[in-house]
């Protein structure tokens, strides 16, 4: 059996050696905030955090977590970044499909923690391995803006 704390809790399960995380997330946890799209640590869809620190889960192990504090989407806005980064995602209206907000709000968060008031070169270099096959990228921009600003 497999210790493992995800958003503050600890659980235990059975899993395989290797594993990558995102499936102990998603398919033995039922943790589905966390998207699959690339699998090869390409796209950013699968973004957690590990120690406050973005991880792709599709290629993270589940074993390099053990004895680390794992936060996901479902966990992000119990912190205080991820309160406020939420709801200017919701204030800036800046979903479309939405398959690739949950990665985007973790690195945007792990950004606006590092550097609370990024400029737009900082977040695009934050931001540019998270994809949105919609485009919203300015909205993206807007909304980490938003949260900056908020915070003078
Ligand atoms: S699914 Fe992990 S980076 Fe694309
Ligand atoms: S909102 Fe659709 S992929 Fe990003």
């Amino acid at each position: 059996m497999t210790e493992l704390t995800i958003n503050g809790l600890k659980v235990t399960v059975e899993i395989p050696d290797g594993i990558p995380l995102l499936w102990v997330l998603r398919d033995y946890l039922h943790l589905t905030g966390t998207k699959y799209g690339c699998g090869s640590g390409f796209c950013g869809s699968c973004t957690v955090h590990v120690d406050g620190e973005p991880q792709r889960s599709c290629i993270y192990s589940a074993s390099n977590a053990i004895g680390r504090e794992i936060t996901t989407i479902e966990g992000i806005g119990q912190t205080p970044m991820g309160e406020k980064v939420q709801k200017a995602w919701t204030e800036q209206n800046v979903h479309q499909c939405g398959y690739c907000q949950s990665g985007q709000i973790m690195s945007a968060v792990a950004l606006l923690n590092d550097n609370p008031n990024p400029s737009d070169d900082a977040i695009d270099e934050a931001m540019s391995d998270n994809l949105c096959r919609c485009g919203v990228y300015n909205r993206i921009r807007n909304a980490i803006h938003s949260v900056g600003e908020s915070s003078q």
